[in-house]
């Protein structure tokens, strides 16, 4: 359990740890609970959305307690062994639930779905149902298999599905920050990573759908979205076949594009920061090899684009990210670095590391600590190598560094990084930063607590004038490692 992150960011598991359970209510009835536990990243809790709109629309009603529940889902993430073997933990644990209902379907979601396939059903004998990630629309017919006593798996990727017509159910919500997914897949092909192999290609959403799914939520009352990629840089929609669906001008107007001709991410970000000024816009993760100075510039120009860019860096030596096939290197990267705190000097950004991936030296992992001496990251997600099957780095390269190297020179980067953490926030001491409340703080219903712009927590005292989804100045006083403690100005 050494996956360690700085920073109280709550939705983000594949750099966290924490399991989302989610609930909501819904109209016409079939008699039949659904609980849905997801881990993984931000993607993840979205599907679990998407997965709760198709089978809400089948009459299911959702519960919090998985022990009344007549489906079990368990939305999954393969991205490091550990985060396996937690989802393999809590398989075990729903087996009294499947005891006290034989009725009860138990369904695999996501990325352990789409990596394992039919060995899930051998492996654990619990499993009922195992889809991936790109085949959520057949989950009624798969339910209706297993209920005539049939074990069923659909693990097919497609080019093509975004969900792009679903709209989501917002469970666990509290009515005011919302993911948006803007693209599925990723064709980057990091060696280490096995996102490629379980969310298969990459796909840009159309925007017109995104922008109306903002909307929707802004007219509900949310003021933050967040918008979710793997590679938000690379979002691309219209102007080749391969992306666009329209065959004919006819039908591009019809679908409402206009005469657009292509929309590249910062053309995204722009279309949603004009829906309000109100609407806060987030997004994530950006690719080191892809952000544009056309994204930062669009950044600058719209008040409501939080100033704030997770920027993975993974090692800083350049040998080391040649083997991550990450395919940029240092200067590259302090090239990206400096244009940021050029075009928006305000800017928070944050960072993923992996310590001990193959064959680094300790010169190397130098490299990696004088990084964030250079760049002096908000906060950073940080993780020791875990070697996953079938990607390019377990077939390569040896996974050779010990596990107390890794594990040393992973608490060599959290040192470093909870120093600069801490002094980012205390540089912000005796500043005013606007805050959109979020809701009472974890410690006290005293207090409220809500994120600034650069998606620093802060937290300040309840008062008469304010409520969650509005937006208040705060003037900051003091800090503690993780949070801004103000009042309000
Ligand atoms: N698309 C994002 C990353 C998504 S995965 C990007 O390119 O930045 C989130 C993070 O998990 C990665 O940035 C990486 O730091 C970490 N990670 C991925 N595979 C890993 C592995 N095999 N071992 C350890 N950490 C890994
Ligand atoms: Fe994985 Fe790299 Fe794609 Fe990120 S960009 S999901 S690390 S392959
Ligand atoms: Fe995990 Fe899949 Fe996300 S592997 S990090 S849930 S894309």
């Amino acid at each position: 359990m050494m996956d360690l992150a700085i920073a109280d960011k709550v939705h983000d598991e594949s750099r966290q740890g924490e399991a989302l359970v989610l609930e909501t209510k819904k109209a016409k009835n079939n008699g039949r609970k659904l609980y849905i536990e997801s881990y993984g990243c931000a993607m993840n809790f979205s599907d679990s959305e998407i997965v709760a709109s198709i089978l809400l629309d089948q009459g299911y009603e959702t519960t919090s307690d998985f022990n009344v529940a007549d489906v079990i889902f368990i939305n999954t993430c393969s991205i490091r062994e550990n985060a396996e073997q937690r989802v393999r933990h809590r398989l075990r644990e729903f087996t009294i639930a499947k005891v006290k209902n034989p009725g009860l379907v138990v369904g695999v979601l996501g990325c352990m779905a789409e990596r394992l396939k039919s060995k899930f059903l051998e492996e654990e004998k619990l499993v009922d149902v195992v889809v991936g990630p790109d085949a959520y629309r057949d989950l009624p017919n798969l339910i209706d298999q297993v209920d005539s006593g049939q074990k069923a798996v659909n693990v097919l990727l497609s080019r093509e599905e975004t969900y792009a017509d679903i709209s989501p159910v917002r469970l666990n919500s509290n009515g005011i920050n919302a993911f948006v997914s803007i693209m599925r897949g990723c064709d980057n092909m990091c060696s280490f990573c096995v996102v490629p192999f379980t969310r298969g290609r990459e796909r840009s959403r159309d925007p017109q759908s995104i922008v109306k799914e903002c909307t929707d939520l802004f007219n509900q009352g949310y003021r933050e979205v967040t918008l979710l990629g793997q590679n938000v840089d690379s979002y691309k929609w219209g102007g080749s076949p391969k992306v666009g669906k329209s065959e004919s001008p006819e039908e591009e107007k019809a679908e409402g594009l206009g005469d657009i001709q292509q929309v590249n991410f910062a053309n995204l970000l722009e279309m949603v920061a004009l829906i309000n000024p109100d609407l806060r816009v987030r997004f994530s993760t950006s690719h080191p090899k892809d952000i544009t100075d056309e994204v930062l510039y669009t950044i600058k120009k719209h008040d409501n684009i939080c100033n704030y860019i997770h920027l993975p860096v993974q090692s800083g030596n350049s040998r080391v990210l040649e083997m991550m096939n990450r395919t940029y290197d240092r200067d590259w990267y302090i090239n990206r670095i400096d244009a940021i705190r050029r075009i928006i000097p305000e800017c928070a950004i944050s960072t993923d590391v992996i310590t001990g991936f193959c064959s680094e030296t300790d010169e190397e992992h130098q490299d990696t600590l004088s990084m964030m001496d250079y760049v002096q990251y908000d906060f950073a997600y940080m993780f020791m190598y875990s070697e996953r099957p079938g990607t390019l780095a377990a077939k390569r390269y040896a996974d050779d560094i010990p596990d107390a190297v890794k594990r040393q020179r992973l608490k060599d980067v959290v040192a470093k990084q909870q120093q600069y953490s801490f002094s980012r926030l205390q540089a912000q001491v005796g500043s005013v930063q606007k805050v959109l409340i979020e809701g009472f703080s974890k410690k006290s219903d005293n207090d409220y607590c809500g994120r600034s712009d650069n998606n620093a927590m802060v937290v300040f005292p309840v008062g008469e004038n304010y409520k969650p989804g509005q937006y208040v100045n705060v003037l900051i006083d003091r800090s503690t490692t993780a949070t801004l403690i103000g009042k309000v100005v």
